[in-house]
Formats: structure tokens, sequence, C-alpha cells
């Protein structure tokens, strides 16, 4: 530990918020560090690894974890990621659209129910429905190669549709079955990280007033 350190102490469990900043540039000095112009990673912009038996970091990315266990504790990161994803709704509504069930899905669907908001979750493979049912993040399971999912989602919603959608999957065919599945008015969250370009159908975007939006990595979000 440096000098003057506050609030740690050697042996502390902790977690890392595992960024790179500048500091300077006019996001990071406007609070929205995790949209700094120069902004990469632990590992994945090098670092030497966010496996590595010891690394240095800045007081500012620890976060002390008390007694909860390090292998739930590792769960605290991709948590986050959901937390902030969940941020980006336009408005509380009461039912969301969870589309793909990895452990984003999953755990955005767990912020979701930890809000008291209603969530649909459509996935394709068993293990992942199961486990969106034994976790009881899901109100409702869909399987898009068993059912019309927009069909479904407007039928569990009253005819409305659902408040908002988090894609979680990268797939085309995701985005485009939220497009359908939100109402008029309603928020698309697109969390998932983009292997090539999608393409979206603009008219029903226009039509509905659908509000796309990105949501990257978290800020201030490890503590909540
Ligand atoms: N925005 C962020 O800050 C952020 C942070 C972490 C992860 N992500 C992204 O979120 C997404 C989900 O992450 P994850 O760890 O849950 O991923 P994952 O790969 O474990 O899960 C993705 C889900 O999509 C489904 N899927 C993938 N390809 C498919 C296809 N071609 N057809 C049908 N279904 C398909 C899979 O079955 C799986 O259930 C990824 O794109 C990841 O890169 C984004």
């Amino acid at each position: 530990m440096g000098d003057g350190l506050e609030g740690l102490e050697v042996g502390d469990n902790v977690v890392v918020e595992p960024y790179f900043v500048d500091g300077d540039c006019d996001m990071c000095q406007a609070g929205s560090y995790h949209l700094c112009r120069q902004m990469g990673f632990i590992g994945l912009s090098g670092g030497r690894g966010g496996l590595s038996e010891k690394i240095v970091v800045d007081a500012r990315w620890v976060h002390p974890i008390g007694d909860i266990p390090l292998d739930e504790a590792a769960l605290i990161e991709p948590l986050s990621v959901a937390h902030h994803a969940v941020a980006q709704r336009r408005e509380a509504g009461d039912t969301a659209l969870v589309d793909r069930a990895g452990p984003i899905g999953l755990l955005t669907a767990a912020v979701l129910k930890g809000m008291v908001v209603a969530t649909i979750i459509s996935e394709l493979s068993q293990a992942r429905k199961e486990k969106a049912t034994s976790s009881r993040v899901a109100d409702h399971v869909l399987d898009p190669s068993q059912e019309d999912v927009p069909a479904r989602v407007l039928e569990l919603t009253g005819g409305s549709g659902a408040d908002v959608a988090f894609e979680c999957a990268g797939v085309n065919a995701v985005l485009d079955t939220m497009l359908d599945a939100v109402r008029p008015g309603g928020v698309v969250v697109n969390v998932a990280i983009w292997g090539a370009p999608a393409t979206v159908d603009m008219q029903k975007l226009v039509l509905k007033e659908i509000d796309l939006r990105g949501t990257i990595a978290y800020v201030r979000d490890h503590p909540r």
C-alpha cells in the first residue's frame, strides 16, 4: 500500500475496477471516466494481465468486499456491467425483455429483479434456461426456437410490449426481435460487443420512437 491510504488494510479482500483512463480528457473531467478517450482495461489493453499473481493499481479502483466470498466477488465486475446497463433505462418500467442468458444476460436480469422489474428471458441453451429459472432472475423464460418471442412478449404484457429490452448476445436476429417486442416509446439497450456491424430496421425504430442506446462497462457502479 502506498503512503497515506485510508480505508484499506494489508490482507483485505478487494475487487478491482480494471480500468486504464487518462484522467485528463473531457470525459474524465466530466466524471464519465468509462468514456475516457484513452479508456482501456487491465488485460485487454495490457498492464501485464488481470490474472497476474501480483498487480499494482491505483487506490481509486480498489473496492473492499468485506466478507463476501472471493468466488462470489469474482462476479462483481460483470454484475457492475449489468448494473450500468440497467441504469441506461430512460425511465423505470414494469417489464424488461433480456435476450440471451449468458452471464451478462443473467446478471442484467438479476439487477432488474432487484429493482422489482418483471423479467422475460429469451434463450436457446437448455442449461442457461434452467439457470434463468433456478436462480429466479426470470419471471418468464422463452425459447426463440420454439416460440414467436415478440408475440409472447405482447401476450405477457397485456398487448403493450416490453418497456425495455437488453441485447445481450450481439446477434442480429436478437436485435430484430427487440424492435418488435418493445412498446412504442420503449428503450432497447445494446449491451453486446459486436463482432460485425449490425443492421437496424430504422422504420421500426422511427415509427415506434424506439430509443436504441449503448452501454459500456461501468462508472461508479461497483460500490452499489
Ligand atoms: N457493454 C459492455 O460493457 C459489456 C461487458 C461485458 C460483456 N459484454 C458483451 O455482452 C455480451 C454477452 O456476454 P456473455 O458473457 O453473457 O456472453 P455469452 O457468449 O456467454 O452469451 C451470449 C448468449 O448469446 C447466445 N448466442 C451467441 N451467439 C448466438 C447466435 N449466433 N445465435 C443465437 N444465440 C447466440 C448464446 O447462446 C449465449 O446464451 C457479449 O457480446 C459480451 O461481449 C458487454
